[in-house]
């Protein structure tokens, strides 16, 4: 098996890891991210596509990446919308996909005419019929991504020199990534990704992708939104403000006007809340306890996150931001890229090493 370079294009950044897998191990062999602007990338659809061209060739260009392949992650609400669906189960790919299409209708938030649509099969249960025959259920995750904005993304890959192979969704690249590290049979274990527009709950169990939820009124644009309300300032300062972190109450030149500690704890307290009614909620549907919680994308360095939510979901111990760096040999590249540039590379990560097959 060759390089894979994984490619995640956000809202706040462009990030990009090319590792290598050799028999059940992947090595990185490089990484980096370049951050981008306010305004390149809104709600999915690029704004900008000439700064979006020359922040992926930066990307290139200064990462050393040896391929111009690239396997692309997307995850952007509301661009971006993954559903799940009880439909009829059928052996081949081909047919499903037609079967997917006729329950897009009903459960996709949009007209799946302006959406491409690709699905996963979760589970698949035997039932019997009102005349008492045997047939085959499948729980199945839909995701569909406008047209319009994964067509902007795509033109912007290829102006920028780049082969795109594959699309996938950030949900589904991170649930496969997991897999190989989940709790084991009975348990499901829940991944929390929070990013810029999304936020999503995803269950796995026994290996497989069982459930996603998005409660993107909770993800950290929101929170920036907030803040420059309350305060009268730019989106720009309010974000800057809020990745600044709590302010050092001893510094005479703080701002006092400007402190946003109880706005950044409401905050929390709401992400907390739902993020445990919906983790609650999918161990009742899905009838297993809970296994391990999973936090990655910006947000979740949100302080005293993770600890809240061990606390309040009974599961010490249990909770962890995802660091993909345990579980790939040379981890340092990814690192160092990380603290160079702020930016969170996991999705980047998973890509590569998923579909480089060892996981
Ligand atoms: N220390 C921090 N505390 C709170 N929020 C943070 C912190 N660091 C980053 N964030 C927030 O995380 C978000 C960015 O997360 P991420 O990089 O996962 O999103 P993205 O991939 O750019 O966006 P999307 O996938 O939604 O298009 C931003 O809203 C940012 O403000
Ligand atoms: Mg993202």
């Amino acid at each position: 098996m060759g390089s894979v370079v994984g490619l995640d294009i956000g809202t706040t950044g462009v990030r990009a890891v090319e590792s290598d897998s050799n028999g059940r191990t992947a090595t990185v062999k490089r990484a980096h991210a370049v951050p981008l602007p306010a305004g390149v990338v809104v709600e999915g659809v690029v704004k900008d596509s000439a700064a979006l061209v020359s922040a992926l060739r930066d990307l290139w260009r200064k990462g050393g990446f040896r391929t111009r392949k690239a396997a692309l992650v997307i995850g952007s609400h509301p661009a971006v919308s993954v559903r799940s669906a009880q439909v009829p189960y059928l052996p081949s790919h081909k047919d499903m996909a037609v079967v997917v299409a006729q329950q897009a209708d009903k459960v996709m938030p949009e007209d799946p005419a302006r959406l491409y649509l690709s699905h996963h099969v979760a589970a698949v249960e035997e039932r019997l019929d009102d005349k008492g025959a045997a047939t085959r259920e499948a729980t199945v995750a839909i995701a569909g991504a406008d047209k319009l904005a994964l067509d902007s993304i795509l033109d912007a890959v290829w102006a920028a020199g780049l082969v795109p192979t594959s699309v996938d969704v950030t949900s589904f690249a991170l649930a496969r990534f997991l897999a190989a590290s989940s709790s084991g049979p009975g348990a499901v274990d829940v991944l929390i990704h929070l990013g810029a527009t999304t936020v999503t709950v995803t269950g796995i169990l026994d290996k497989q992708f069982a459930y996603d939820l998005a409660m993107n009124q909770l993800a950290g644009e929101m929170l920036t939104q907030d803040i420059a309300l309350s305060m009268g300032i730019s989106p720009e300062r309010a974000e800057a403000l809020k990745l600044a972190g709590p302010p050092n109450p001893e510094d005479p030149f703080r701002e006092r006007d400007l402190d946003i500690s109880g706005q950044m704890a409401g905050f929390t307290s709401a992400l907390a809340e739902g993020v445990v009614e919906t983790v609650e909620g999918l161990c009742r549907s899905v009838g297993a306890p809970l296994g391990r919680v999973w936090l990655s994308g910006g947000e979740s360095r949100l302080p005293r996150l993770a600890i809240r939510l061990a606390v309040e979901l009974g599961a010490r111990g249990r909770v962890a931001v995802l660091d993909g760096r345990a579980w790939v040999r040379n981890p340092e590249k990814v690192r160092a890229a990380s603290d160079a540039t702020g930016q969170d590379l996991t999705v980047a990560l998973a890509a590569s090493v998923s579909l480089g097959g060892t996981r």
